[in-house]
């Protein structure tokens, strides 16, 4: 079916023909939605970029245009409005036909434009001899997300992960391992390096002690580069401990696999990307380096600024990894798109590898390579997100706090409690004092001694609800105050939420960290990607407002109507009409009819947030229609019917749209 804004395109389409002729065939009528509902629901604005091509008056040409139109299927009799706008009203006939259609569509209405077509999304690409911190959440979740609409919108998407996974960091790592698991390299069978975190503080702390250390871990790198067969194989273990732990953490954010294919998966390649640019002749010499002379960025003196491809000891870096990456892309994975959800401070190296590309004919015309730059997280205090102990906050902690405030009964009892002597005993320290004078090397928390104290609890109080939920053991100084917990909620659950017959509490447990993970991502998705936000938990996890929460209620609440009155939205009679007759109604059938449009638009311009407000706005107008209109107590049968079908599209429309956000729905809140 074609959507309601293709099908007056393709009217007005069809008037410029008529009115101008065929050299008109391919003008846009630039068609958007009223910018005042006062003028009804679309407008076209083409009859004013006329004017010159056609030398009349926009209002002429307009009123011309309008005399051709044929749309009387589709819309009240056009107006021409102020300097030339043409104004469209739907009819209700046309929006009741429009909603029977999508009604029976699984894709509701959306055309898949983007089928035959193969794209590759490139995130979140972690440099993984760290851990991951708030800088990935954005690249995470937006990745996910336009990989998501991609592939619905028919792309054959591929998700991958180009990972920071080669050279200098690497170095401490691999010398630790060594150091102090030299059982490692010889014995494949299980060998516990516990998680990344402690095994990089164990490895940092070796690294600030000893300067011979250093050396080792410096030659380490040499080793590598060289392709040193068993530093090569340390590499590997540190690199699959390493995503084994981000591995958890995308599996709680609830990610699509992804496709891990790092840097160091181009290391083949490098010497020949090199040599091609040679050949083309684009490579210049500059002070011992190889280089890329690039056009339109020029240096401080105004002189045409190098792009180094290979740097004067013969190393390669960032750009010629990247340079190797499109051409693969290109050449062997075959796709006309591909899209890099990465921070905006990264803006020109993208245009610059792209200019590159461009120049060296690996992305031809019908190639599309996007850099959606993302803004950053930032803290209270304007500044990019940190964790008490000063560093970038880290991801899994986000994610777990957000899921601990996600349920405020459960956030009381853990606050509640007195958690300093089972931190203390968790760190395996006597004292604080103690504690803070052997984690030395832990820069900032050296010399705070309330702030170790403050981040420890902390600690152990995020990981109450993963104790809880019983996927991890719960150390046994902890099990008592846990135990309480559990046993207070129960208590508190019973009243409010109806653990017992229905529930049970590990249900509950997993829809309260579905709420929270939702939040944390839908606070993200719902700010323009561009731009930097503020972190707030109480106002992504608040039922009010443009949140997870609000959006998740306005389904359940659906879900509800239909317990409510014993119906099985599914079954009801796909013949029975649709009958519009509230403005309530009409307003909710016009955004209901409004998804395909949205997503055109953000394949367009990759801005998830659309879909957000898209939904919110759907969440909202159903509200209103729930309010005004009695839906199970309607008077008459048909219009009962009709307004439990409207109740089942909007709910379809939310599943569908939250699952694109990379966020499931709940049954009950
Ligand atoms: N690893 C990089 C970083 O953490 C991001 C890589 C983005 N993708 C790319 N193809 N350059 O900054």
């Amino acid at each position: 079916m074609l959507s309601t804004i293709a099908q007056l395109r393709a009217a007005v389409q069809q008037a410029l023909i008529r009115a101008f002729g065929e050299a008109f065939a391919t003008t846009d009528p630039m068609l958007v939605s009223a910018s005042n509902p006062k003028f009804g629901d679309y407008q076209a604005n083409v009859a004013l970029s006329l004017a010159k091509p056609l030398g009349q008056a926009p209002r002429a040409i307009a009123e011309q245009l309008v005399q051709n139109l044929d749309v009387a299927e589709l819309c009240d009799p056009p107006s021409v409005a102020g300097p030339g706008f043409i104004n469209f009203s739907l009819k209700h006939s046309f929006l009741e036909e429009q909603l029977q259609a999508i009604r029976i569509d699984p894709r509701l209405g959306v055309e898949p434009l983007g089928a035959g077509k193969r794209a590759i999304v490139d995130y979140p690409s972690p440099n993984i001899a760290k851990e991951m911190h708030v800088g990935h959440l954005r690249p995470s979740v937006i990745g996910d997300c336009l990989a998501r609409i991609l592939e619905f919108l028919g792309y054959e998407t591929l998700r991958i992960s180009h990972l920071g996974d080669w050279g200098t960091p690497f170095g401490m790592l691999i010398a630790y391992l060594r150091e102090a698991y030299p059982n490692a390299l010889n014995d494949d069978s299980a060998i516990n390096l516990g998680d990344l975190a402690s095994f990089y503080r164990a490895a940092k702390r070796r690294f600030d002690e000893d300067t011979n250390f250093q050396d080792t871990a410096r030659q380490s790198v040499v080793q590598l580069q060289a392709g040193d067969p068993e530093t090569l194989k340390a590499w590997g273990i540190v690199c699959d401990l390493s995503n084994q732990t981000n591995q958890k953490i995308f599996d709680l954010m609830g990610l699509k696999p992804l496709i891990l294919r790092g840097e160091s998966f181009y290391n083949p390649f490098l010497s020949d990307v090199v040599a091609e640019l040679d050949r083309l002749g684009l490579l210049v010499e500059d002070q011992g380096a190889q280089c890329v002379f690039l056009e339109g960025f020029t240096n401080k003196e105004g002189k045409p600024l190098p792009m180094i491809v290979q740097k004067s000891d013969g190393g390669y870096n960032y750009a010629t990894t990247d340079l190797a990456a499109i051409r693969y892309r290109v050449t062997e994975d075959q796709v006309q798109r591909v899209v890099y959800p990465v921070g905006a401070e990264q803006s020109n190296h993208f245009a610059q590898i792209f200019q590159v590309g461009k120049r060296a004919g690996w992305i031809k015309e019908d190639h599309d390579f996007v850099h959606a730059p993302l803004g950053n997280v930032l803290g209270e205090d304007g500044k990019k997100l940190k964790s008490r102990s000063g560093e970038a906050a880290r991801l899994k902690d986000l994610l777990d706090e957000a899921w601990l405030r996600a349920d405020p009964d459960l956030y009381q009892l853990v606050c509640e409690q007195d958690w300093e002597a089972i931190a203390l005993v968790l760190l395996e320290e006597p004292d604080w004092e103690t504690a803070a004078a052997r984690l030395s090397s832990d820069e900032s928390l050296a010399d705070n001694v309330a702030a170790l104290k403050k981040t420890t609890i902390e600690t152990v109080q995020r990981q109450v609800p993963i104790w809880l939920m019983g996927n991890e053991p719960v150390p046994s100084v902890a099990q008592p105050v846990v135990a309480n917990i559990r046993q207070a909620l129960e208590q508190r659950w019973v009243e409010n939420r109806g653990l017992g017959a229905e529930r049970s509490f590990q249900s509950i447990l997993s829809d309260v960290q579905a709420i929270g993970i939702s939040a944390i991502k839908y606070a993200d998705l719902s700010q323009n990607r561009t731009s930097n936000y503020v972190f707030s938990y109480a106002k992504m996890l608040a039922l009010q407002g443009n949140t997870a929460p609000y959006m998740l209620y306005a389904y359940v609440r659906i879900q509800g109507i239909g317990r409510k009155g014993g119906i099985d939205f599914s079954e009801l009679d796909a013949k029975s009409p649709i009958l519009l007759k509230e403005d309530v109604e009409l307003t909710l059938a016009k955004q209901l009819l409004q998804l395909d449009e949205m997503l055109l638009m953000i394949d367009q311009d990759l801005l998830p947030n659309r879909l957000g407000q898209y939904l919110f706005e759907l969440s909202q107008k159903f509200n209103q229609f729930y309010d005004r209109c009695p839906i199970l107590q309607a008077e008459e049968e048909d219009v009962k019917t009709s307004r439990l079908i409207l109740c089942h599209l909007t709910a379809k429309t939310i599943k569908l749209g939250l699952s694109l956000l990379g966020i499931s729905v709940l049954e009950r809140m």
